[in-house]
C-alpha cells in the first residue's frame, strides 16, 4: 500500500488500512517464522512506518507532529500485537515439546532377570559351612591330575584293581582328568604338619552314565590328622554332618567296604527318600543310597608325606554332592543337574 502524505484524514484512512490488512494477516500467522515475517512487513526497514518517520525532515511543519503521534500509535498497536502473538506461539511450542519429550512412568521397565547359584554350588557351600562350623578348613586341588597323586600315593600303584573300578579319563602326557577328590588328601599333607582338618570340594571325573552316574560329577572330599583320631570320631563327624544336612529322620548306616587308601574303610548309606526305603530305580531297589565313603587313613600313605605313622593318625571322607542333592529335593535322575534346563535349575 504505497502512501503519499497528504492531511491528516488521508493519513488515518491509510492507517485504517493497514491495520485492517495487518489482523488479516496475523490471523493466518501459525508459527514463529511467519510472525516474523509479517513484523518485517509492518514494522522493518521498508514498512510503512519506518519510511514515514524517516521522511519527518521534509513534512511541512504543521504536519509533522500529527504524522509523529499518529504514526507512533499506530507502531505501538503493531508491536502490541505481535507481542501478544509470540508470546501464544511460543508457549504453544513449548507444550507441544513437553509432550513430545513426555516420559511415561507408569510404563513397566525392561526387567533384569538375575541369575542364581546352581543347586549343586548351594549344596556345597552348606555343607562348607557346616564343616567350616566344625572347625575345618576349605582347600583345593587341580582337576588335571598326575596319576601319582591320583593313584600312586593313594596306595593305589599301577597294577592294583581298584584302578579299574575308576574307568579314568586320561588325557596325555601321564596326566589325568582326578577320578576322585582324594588327590587333594595327598597335596596338602605334603605342604602341612598335623593337625589338619579340611575339606576341599570340586568336580571329578569317570567313564560311566546312567540315572545315578555322570561323566563329570561333585564331591567334597574330608581329612582330620592329629595325634590319636579314631573310627569314633569319624563315625560322630559323619553323624553330625548327615543329621545337619538330612535333619534327624533319615536313617543312615555303615557299611564296611574297601579303598586302597582307608583302613579300615566303610560306605555310608542313606535311606531312599524317593521310594522311603521300598526299593526303586535310584537306590536299584535297595532302599539305600550311598552318598559317601570313609575309613581311617591307611598309615601306608603317611610314608609318601613324611609323616610318622606311630605318630599320627586319621580319617578321610569322600562325599558325592549330586546324590546329596538327589536325597535333600527327591530327585531320581542325577543327569537333569547337568542338562542346564532353565524349568529345573529355577526351582531351587
Ligand atoms: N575317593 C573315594 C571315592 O571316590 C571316596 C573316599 C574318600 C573314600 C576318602 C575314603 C576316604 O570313591
Amino acid at each position: 500500500m504505497e502512501y503519499k502524505i497528504g492531511n491528516e484524514k488521508k493519513l488515518k484512512d491509510h492507517m485504517e488500512n493497514l491495520l485492517k490488512a495487518f489482523s488479516s494477516d496475523m490471523e493466518k500467522v501459525g508459527n514463529i517464522a511467519e510472525l516474523e515475517n509479517v513484523r518485517i512487513i509492518y514494522l522493518g526497514k521498508k514498512s510503512f512506518v519506518s519510511t514515514i518517520l524517516r521522511s519527518m525532515g521534509s513534512l511541512p511543519r504543521t504536519m509533522k507532529p500529527v504524522v509523529g503521534k499518529n504514526v507512533n500509535l499506530f507502531r505501538i498497536e503493531i508491536e502490541k500485537n505481535i507481542n501478544l502473538k509470540e508470546k501464544e506461539l511460543k508457549s504453544i511450542e513449548y507444550e507441544q515439546k513437553l509432550k513430545k519429550e513426555v516420559i511415561d512412568l507408569s510404563l513397566p521397565g525392561r526387567c533384569n532377570t538375575a541369575g542364581s547359584k546352581n543347586i549343586l554350588t548351594q549344596v556345597v557351600e552348606e555343607i562348607e559351612d557346616i564343616f567350616i562350623g566344625m572347625g575345618f578348613e576349605v582347600a583345593e586341588g587341580p582337576e588335571v591330575e598326575t596319576d601319582y597323586y591320583n593313584f600312586e600315593a593313594l596306595n593305589t600303584p599301577e597294577d592294583h584293581p581298584a584302578r579299574s573300578l575308576h574307568d579314568t579319563f586320561f588325557v596325555g602326557g601321564g596326566m589325568l582328568l582326578r577320578t576322585q577328590t582324594s588327590p587333594v588328601q595327598i597335596r596338602y599333607m605334603e605342604k602341612n604338619r598335623p593337625p589338619i582338618a579340611i575339606i576341599s570340594p570340586g568336580r571329578t571325573y569317570r567313564k560311566d552314565y546312567d540315572v545315578s552316574h555322570t561323566p563329570m560329577f561333585t564331591q567334597i572330599e574330608g581329612l582330620v590328622v592329629d595325634r590319636e583320631i579314631n573310627f569314633g570320631n569319624l563315625k560322630w563327624t559323619l553323624e553330625v554332618f548327615l543329621r545337619e544336612i538330612f535333619g534327624n529322620d533319615r536313617k543312615v548306616r555303615f557299611r564296611p567296604h574297601f579303598f586302597p587308601f582307608t583302613e579300615p574303610s566303610a560306605e555310608v548309606d542313606v535311606s531312599c527318600n524317593i521310594c522311603n526305603g521300598a526299593g526303586c530305580r535310584v537306590c536299584k531297589g535297595s532302599g539305600w543310597l550311598e552318598i559317601l565313603g570313609a575309613g581311617m587313613v591307611d598309615p601306608n600313605l603317611y610314608s609318601f608325606v613324611g609323616y610318622d605313622p606311630g605318630e599320627y593318625s586319621g580319617f578321610a571322607f569322600g562325599v558325592g554332592i549330586e546324590r546329596i542333592c538327589m536325597l535333600k529335593y527327591g530327585i531320581d535322575d542325577l543327569r537333569i543337574f547337568f542338562e542346564n534346563d532353565l524349568r529345573f535349575l529355577k526351582q531351587f
